[in-house]
């Protein structure tokens, strides 16, 4: 039994001449090679019309039955996403030029086509045109990622994506900057998230940790007199996904000996305004406009607020105090607070659109315990509050409306309970509004104003963390006190201001960052206050405590999350959409299939033993080790 060996393709056409976006009239009567994917087919009347596509763009070819009948069949016989080269002709357009394409100008008259490979119908279209892109199911997309990355969309985001690497190295190289990689097998550093580790096979029992960042090594090398030191860097991080958090992120990684506060601003300002100016050719104003924690919260009930809308939140617990009202009274008691927001115009709204948002938004979404409003009609009589004027009086309403700024025709909106969750609730809350609403509007074209950066300073050092029953770190374990606030630490540590800073953009959190303890001892009462004791410290980070001993600079420095810089640039509403290879929601990639299990012999290396999966369908990455 002998199969047919298939033959192999030979192109005796060589190298393409010019890519598929390169042609123009000025090239008519060359003679050329291209190369590329069949993008689209068009019979007009016996004239054949073919897109040739690469990612440099479209090519229009041209078929003329009576020219050669044997090419002429051949392309017929094109189906879409076959590979292909194509010899002939550049010739005017005799036809209408397609100003939209800037190929428009010409057609190529073909004279040899070689059919380089063959397609198979694919599960969703990819042609360039927008139009005949099909809306494909995500999970479909990132199954087959390769014709996914075909369509122009993500060509064009991960083209941004290259354009932003080339900003930022260029603009790190001119502010003297050095890039150093640092291991991915490295040791656990706590970021906040579960790490991901890796099995030593050669020291049973013990594992590396992919790094959450390079925290610790970026201040070693600060340590080692680098100076300046920057990193386009992968973190690896076990947390629960969101559309602006994958397992998997890059970030740029900043540390500077000597660094102050002011000088972490104007280095990052800069950065941005580069690459706003290079990727959107838009002139962002500098210094960015900066709040401290605490503004940030209680105006907007966010440490990373929107600022592209107003609605800020007014604290009306003065206002309620006295007012008889149990639930008032009941939070107020406890130390509670009461908030509002007003979304302007909106008092129209009827019964069952206020319970609507009652349930759905602020007891399921936002997980509050209950809405309060207050309406005030268009002809300015007076207010209609949800709570029944026996409970809660005229007074207090009218009162808590003057506050809260409200007028003829507004809904004041209002959620009470205990710091901080209730600031979170009604961020949410003001966030949602602001959806609802429509009043983020952004111009098509791009503008300075759509872009709110802003930092936000003065965070609390630590914070108290009820599950665990201590306190943690709002950034990580490295950050320097306030110097004033030093002495704090051990007697009122919420009290203690960190050194620390986050730029925030449009709502997003782009990055994080601090000046960092530079002295053993202060580092160890900081972990002390974390409740890590002098052997865990010593075990866990005795590396860089050994090395404050040896001259350690002051330094800090920041990390911001590129591919969250790259999402707001493209516009795109999930970091999926410019991350090559990106993770679903639940931590899988679809295309590889990871994770997955691994062979018997390959764990007995590792000395890994797996116990028994309880429900393999439902939880099928959770390999427990014994
Ligand atoms: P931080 O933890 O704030 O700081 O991270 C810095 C920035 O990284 C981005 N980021 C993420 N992006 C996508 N997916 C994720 N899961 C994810 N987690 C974080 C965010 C964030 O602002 N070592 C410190 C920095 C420092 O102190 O210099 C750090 O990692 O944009």
């Amino acid at each position: 039994m002998s199969e047919k060996t298939p033959e192999i393709i030979i192109d005796t056409h060589g190298y393409r001449t010019h890519n598929c976006g390169e042609l123009r009239a000025t090239e008519s009567g060359s003679s050329v090679v291209l190369k590329g994917w069949v993008d689209t087919t068009r019979n007009l009347g016996g004239l054949l019309f073919i897109d040739l596509r690469d990612r440099f763009g479209l090519t229009q070819l041209l078929f003329e039955p009576t020219d050669a009948p044997d090419i002429y069949a051949l392309a017929e016989s094109l189906k879409s996403e076959y590979v292909i080269s194509v010899r002939g002709r550049v010739e005017k357009r005799r036809g209408e030029i397609n100003r939209a394409l800037p190929t428009g100008e010409i057609d190529i008259i073909v004279d040899d086509i070689i059919v380089l490979n063959t397609s198979e119908p694919l599960p969703f279209t990819v042609s360039a045109h927008e139009k005949k892109q099909q809306n494909a199911g995500e999970d479909l997309r990132l199954k087959y990622r390769y014709l996914d990355l075909r369509r122009s969309g993500l060509q064009r985001n991960i083209l941004l994506r290259h354009n932003l690497y080339q900003t930022i190295r260029r603009y790190f190289d001119r502010e003297n900057f050095i890039e150093i990689e640092t291991p991915v097998l490295m040791k656990s550093t706590p970021e906040g998230a579960r790490d991901y580790l890796v099995p030593s096979r050669i020291h049973p029992g013990r594992f590396y940790a992919l790094p959450q960042s390079p925290q610790t090594y970026k201040q070693i090398l600060m340590i080692a007199g680098m100076d300046r030191y920057f990193q386009i860097v992968k973190c690896f991080r076990d947390e629960d996904l969101r559309a602006d958090r994958q397992p998997e992120f890059t970030q740029i990684d900043v540390e500077i000996s000597f660094a102050t506060e002011e000088m972490v601003y104007d280095l990052t300002e800069r950065l941005m305004s580069d690459i706003w100016r290079d990727i959107k050719n838009i002139e962002l104003l500098l210094p960015f406009p900066r709040l401290t924690f605490h503004e940030a919260v209680t105006r907007f009930g966010s440490d990373k607020p929107d600022t592209r809308f107003d609605m800020e939140l007014t604290d009306l617990s003065e206002v309620f105090s006295g007012s008889g009202f149990k639930l008032f009274e009941g939070v107020l008691e406890n130390d509670g607070k009461i908030l509002a927001i007003v979304a302007k115009g909106e008092a129209h709204r009827g019964r069952g659109a206020m319970d609507r948002l009652d349930k759905k938004v602020v007891r399921g979404k936002i997980g509050a315990g209950g809405l309060i409003y207050f309406q005030l009609p268009d002809d300015g009589s007076r207010a209609k509050s949800s709570v029944k004027s026996e409970l809660l009086g005229e007074d207090f309403v009218n009162a808590a409306v003057e506050k809260a700024g409200a007028e003829k025709g507004d809904l004041v909106l209002i959620l009470c309970g205990p710091e901080p969750g209730v600031y979170a609730q009604m961020g949410a809350l003001r966030r949602h509004m602001a959806e609802e609403l429509n009043l983020i509007q952004t111009d098509e074209a791009g503008d300075r104003k759509d872009w709110n950066f802003l930092w936000v300073t003065q965070f609390p050092l630590v914070e108290w963390d009820e599950k665990n029953n201590r306190f943690s770190a709002m950034h990580h374990p490295f950050t320097s006190p306030v110097p004033e606030d030093l002495e704090a630490m051990e007697t009122d540590p919420v009290r203690v201001r960190a050194r620390a800073y986050d730029l925030v953009l449009n709502g997003t959190e782009l990055g994080g960052g601090s000046i960092r303890i530079h002295q053993q001892d202060v580092q160890r009462r900081m972990f002390k206050l974390l409740g890590i004791d002098k052997a865990e410290a010593d075990r866990r980070f005795g590396f860089l405590l050994d090395a404050f001993r040896f001259g350690a600079p002051p330094h800090g420095g920041i990390a911001l999350g590129l591919d969250r810089i790259a999402m707001l640039l493209a516009g795109a509403s999930s970091l999926r959409e410019v991350i090559a290879f990106p993770k679903t929601q639940s931590a899988q990639e679809p295309m590889v299939q990871s994770p997955d299990y691994v062979d018997a012999n390959q764990l007995e290396d590792l000395h890994i033993q797996l116990v028994e999966l309880v429900d393999k369908s439902s939880d099928e990455s959770s390999g427990k080790q014994s």
